[in-house]
């Protein structure tokens, strides 16, 4: 009491009352009033810090007795601090140090930086520790170690960088995800004393050295990722773990064989050993391992007979590309793997006649690639499953094919003998089209794990960040068909040449053959040392370029585009844009004239001029077109992007709100550039793409911006927000009731289903989500963001963003392997139906996350399922609509992608057209997804209250 009295601000004689009148709330506020001075001292620190986003929460001088948002306290001390997602920025006080009791800290999910304070070690009683998802930079304080109650510590997707401090003292740890940092040094051998772990991710990190012998005393370990560092020697004895679920190894530099315990490992699940150094042979036992639905041993050199396999019956995926096997035919009793989406046996030895069985005894197969073999013979194409979608068989002896390539697959011959036939009637099937990304022929950079600011990339010659010029050139006659890492090599050197620079400074992002005998590479060319572009430099580099000259070994070429560098440019480059676009004063006469009716606003500087010409060149090849807007444009109509016209923010970008001069309503997204930075002609391909999807359950797009780093996408305003914000939004918003709720489920299905299977590009969103589905003036839904992840390519920043896709609604196969078919789309279609019957979401973080999908499967096993039915939603609940929405959420959510219905197949359930199947067992839920893990080597975004 006095305590509090001392506290209390002048002007505060009310509060006596205040609480006499608060008594009967026992149950929401805490027992004892006032809080312990040490506790408002460190609590006024982080209010003093972090007073932008959390004043409007927390006011009042005493934590535990008001409505602080995020304190949670127990006899007036404050033993929880709930601040996860809740946009803090900037580094974290050391006053924290001061709250001694608390038990849970929750920091995760915001744009915290500076080193984690040694102070924390100060937490004694700290149970469970988040900072996931934030910059925290600097070694891990050496302080944690104090930290012996600590059950959870959640460090991953940060910044940190290495050596790992000791951590023996953390007894009682049974969870530790330290993924997706810079650390460096050895993983300890301490590690083998924190004798409960159960849980130990220490993924996408640098660490080097051997694994520690010690893990084999971890008996409880059910999870070990260590997948994506450096590690290297043999893999030690595991064969104590008899827990042990989920094994994850790949890309690392381990050698030795393949340790055939593993195969004996009672439990195990699953086992990631791709793009190690493995060797020997493939030890028999892992036939054993029924359960593992992925067998990826690719880019290792294992070697000798391959063993039975059969018994591996739950597999989805097998990749044995680039070993040493040499296997001559394909094994017969691979026939037996009915679940087979992925066959990967690219330079695998095989020779003899194609089997045609391959194309047509995997119901699921969407993928088969025989790469580099010595097939031969006639290719029987007559008979394929109607899933298969690649069918690769280039540089191979292929002399013949039968029958004809349905609409459906892509089949790639390219480097066999039919393909030097002139009368053979299909070369386009002999075009290499598969791109080569950078990825497939080179190693990373070992510094790839630093993340470059917007616009800038790592350069090669020294690992920093840096501006680089960007372009792409077009190789107009190429001898070769395939590109590797000496053809690569050897184009970067022959370019530095004609540019007159070290071949360091020269960067072959990407090559893909475009048709036959044409290549289109883009190249980043980085600064000198000093990091600085100088005017002349860049002219004079713009004009070796044009001049076209050939390239030794690589024929002739012609620049494409090229895009100047941003930032650190000594001199203005006036002379840039004129060049890239290469339109002459004449031209840009008639523009004048013929453009003149775009025109809304009053006058254009020459260079939006040029812009504009460039885009509309582009587009005249498309039969739709969007609206072009320049930047100046879109500036003007959101008032110069002003925080109030801001209406969300999405994995892609920032959404706000526009007028357009006739006073119609447009939303903008602002793309994230760096992200973004993709030649111009692609990006404007997509768009146009996007443009020509026209659906009334889709958000209709209607134009885009372009320029230099930015990228906007104009779309129709779409009245009431997301479902997301409706949903779960502020409480005073309008409350769905059954009917609206139920015609919500069958638009988005249309939608989606329109999507998948009707519009001319097969689109897959990969990003379903409350927050993504909009709802118009009439609660209409209509599906925002679709075809954005085609806009983001595969690693063309340093920033992973494989797996596009948002906690609680990620399927398993796309976020673990990046597995992606519709399937994927439907998982997340399934999340969001139990969203919109629940009315929660599809995760609750709190002291446990809960997950929404969990929860559901709990309560079909304990066939209570009705109870997850929204109470507000009595009144006008039709029971057997909902029962059906629910049986087809969780049919869509199977964890098996071949179990989950089409989309159509989803409309005419949900509208009940067709039976729903029993639903089968096995729910889709991976705890794990929810920690940012993938085995793509990518975070998965998570911003679970975006909208557009
Ligand atoms: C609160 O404090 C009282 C007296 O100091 C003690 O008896 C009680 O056990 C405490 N309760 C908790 C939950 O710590
Ligand atoms: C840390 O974050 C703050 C606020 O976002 C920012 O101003 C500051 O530059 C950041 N510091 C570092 C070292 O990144
Ligand atoms: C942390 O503990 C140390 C010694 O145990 C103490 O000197 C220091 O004041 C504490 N820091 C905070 C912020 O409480
Ligand atoms: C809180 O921590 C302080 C310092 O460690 C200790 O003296 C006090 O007893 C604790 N209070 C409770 C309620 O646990
Ligand atoms: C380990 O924990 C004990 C008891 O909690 C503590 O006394 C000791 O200082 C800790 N050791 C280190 C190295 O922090």
């Amino acid at each position: 009491m006095i305590i509090g009295l001392a506290l209390a601000k002048p002007g505060m004689g009310a509060r006596p009352l205040v609480w006499f009148l608060m008594l009967h709330c026992v149950l929401v506020f805490p027992v004892k009033a006032f809080t312990e001075a040490a506790d408002v001292t460190a609590l006024q620190a982080l209010l003093e810090n972090w007073k932008s986003v959390l004043s409007t929460n927390w006011s009042g001088s005493d934590p535990c007795g008001s409505y602080w948002r995020g304190v949670y306290c127990s006899n007036g001390t404050v033993t929880r601090l709930d601040l996860g997602a809740r946009g803090l920025a900037g580094p974290v006080p050391a006053a924290i140090g001061g709250l001694a009791n608390l038990t849970i800290l929750f920091l995760h999910q915001n744009n915290l930086n500076g080193t984690i304070p040694s102070e924390i070690g100060n937490l004694t009683s700290l149970s469970t520790l988040s900072l996931y998802m934030n910059g925290f930079t600097g070694q891990l304080p050496s302080s944690i170690n104090r930290l012996s109650n600590l059950q959870q510590l959640s460090l991953n997707q940060n910044l940190l960088v290495g050596p790992l401090p000791e951590l023996s003292n953390l007894t009682s740890l049974t969870r530790l995800y330290l993924q997706n940092n810079h650390i460096t040094g050895s993983i300890p051998s301490s590690i083998g004393s924190i004798k409960y772990l159960q849980t130990l991710y220490l993924s996408d990190n640098l660490f080097s050295g051997p694994l520690p012998p010690s893990i084999n005393n971890l008996s409880l370990l059910t999870t070990l990722y260590v997948d994506h560092n450096v590690l290297s020697g043999a893999i030690p004895d595991l064969s104590a773990l008899k827990s042990l679920q989920y094994l994850w190894l790949q890309d690392n530099q381990f050698t030795g064989a393949i340790p055939s315990e593993l195969g004996n490992l009672p439990s195990l699940q699953n086992l990631g050993m791709e793009n190690n150094h493995f060797t020997g042979s493939l030890p028999d036992t892992i036939n054993q391992l029924s359960s593992i639905p992925y067998l990826f041993l690719q880019n290792n050199r294992l070697s000798g007979p391959l063993p039975d396999l059969s018994g591996l019956i739950n597999l989805q995926g097998l990749d044995l590309t680039n070993n040493s096997f040499v296997l001559g035919s394909v094994p017969t009793w691979l026939s037996k793997m009915q679940n087979l989406i992925t066959l990967n046996l690219v330079n695998c030895g095989l020779t003899g006649d194609f089997p045609s069985w391959l194309t047509h005894s995997f119901p699921a197969m969407t993928t088969a690639t025989f790469n580099l073999n010595q097939f031969n013979g006639t290719l029987d194409i007559s008979n394929v499953n109607r899933n298969l979608t690649l069918l690769s068989l280039e540089d191979n002896k292929i002399s013949g094919l039968h029958g004809t390539v349905p609409g459906f697959i892509s089949v790639k011959l390219g480097g066999n003998p039919i393909c030097k036939s002139v009368t053979f009637s299909q070369p386009d099937l002999c075009d290499l089209s598969s791109g080569y990304g950078p990825r497939t022929w080179r190693q990373d950079l070992s510094c790839s794990k630093l993340i470059c600011q917007q616009g800038q990339s790592l350069s090669p010659e020294n690992c920093t960040c840096m501006y680089p010029l960007v372009f792409n050139i077009i190789l107009i006659s190429t001898s070769f068909s395939t590109f590797n890492a000496p053809r690569i090599g050897g184009l970067e050197s022959q370019l530095a040449g004609q540019l007159k620079i070290t071949s360091d400074r020269v960067w072959v992002q990407s090559a893909n053959f475009t048709s036959l005998n044409q290549t289109v590479a883009d190249i980043l060319v980085f600064p000198a040392q000093s990091g600085f572009w100088d005017d002349s430099e860049v002219s004079f580099i713009e004009s070796q370029l044009r001049s076209g000259k050939s390239l030794t070994g690589y024929g002739q070429y012609r620049l494409q585009f090229l895009a100047p560098p941003q930032g650190n440019i000594r001199k203005t480059l006036s002379k840039v844009l004129p060049i890239v676009l290469g339109v002459t004063l004449s031209l840009v006469a008639i523009l004048i004239a013929s453009s003149i009716a775009l025109l809304f606003w009053r006058r254009y500087r020459n260079k939006e001029f040029l812009l504009r010409y460039g885009v509309q060149q582009e587009f005249a090849k498309h039969s739709l077109q969007p609206m072009f807007f320049t930047y100046h444009d879109a500036k003007m109509i959101t008032n110069d992007f002003s925080q109030s016209n801001k209406l969300g923010e999405g994995g892609f970008g920032e959404v706000f709100k526009g007028l357009l001069p006739d006073g119609t309503k447009v939303a903008l997204k602002r793309l994230y550039a760096s992200r973004s930075l993709q030649g111009t002609h692609e990006f404007i391909n997509e768009v146009t793409i996007i443009t020509g999807v026209l659906h009334r359950n889709l958000v209709k797009l209607i134009g885009c911006c372009i320029e230099e780093t930015e990228r906007i996408l104009i779309y129709e305003f779409v009245e009431h927000n997301s479902l997301y914000h409706v949903l779960f939004g502020s409480s005073n918003g309008p409350i769905l009731d059954w009917p609206c709720r139920y015609n919500i489920a069958i638009g988005t299905a249309r939608g989606l289903a329109y999507l998948h299977d009707d519009c001319e590009t097969r689109i897959i969103h990969r990003d379903i989500k409350a927050s993504n589905i909009l709802l118009d003036k009439n609660f209409q839904p209509k599906i925002a963001d679709f075809g954005l992840a085609r806009l983001f390519p595969d690693g063309a920043s340093h920033v992973s963003t494989r797996v596009a896709g948002t906690f609680g609604y990620v399927a398993p196969e796309y976020g673990l392997y990046g597995q992606l078919t519709e399937k994927a789309d439907v998982f997340s279609f399934g999340v969001v139906m139990l969203e919109l019957v629940s009315g929660k979401k599809s995760v609750t973080f709190g002291a446990d996350y809960v997950l929404l999908l969990e929860w559901a499967w709990q309560l079909y096993e304990e066939n209570r399922l009705m109870e997850l039915v929204d109470s507000t939603l009595k009144p006008t609940l039709k029971e057997e609509e909902a029962k059906r929405v629910i049986d087809v959420a969780l049919l869509c959510t199977q964890a098996m992608a071949t179990k989950r219905p089409t989309m159509p197949q989803v409309v005419a359930m949900l509208v009940g057209e067709r039976e729903i199947r029993d639903v089968p067992n096995a729910p889709g839920v991976m705890s794990e997804l929810m920690m940012g893990k993938s085995r793509s080597s990518s975070s998965v975004e998570a911003k679970p209250e975006a909208s557009y």
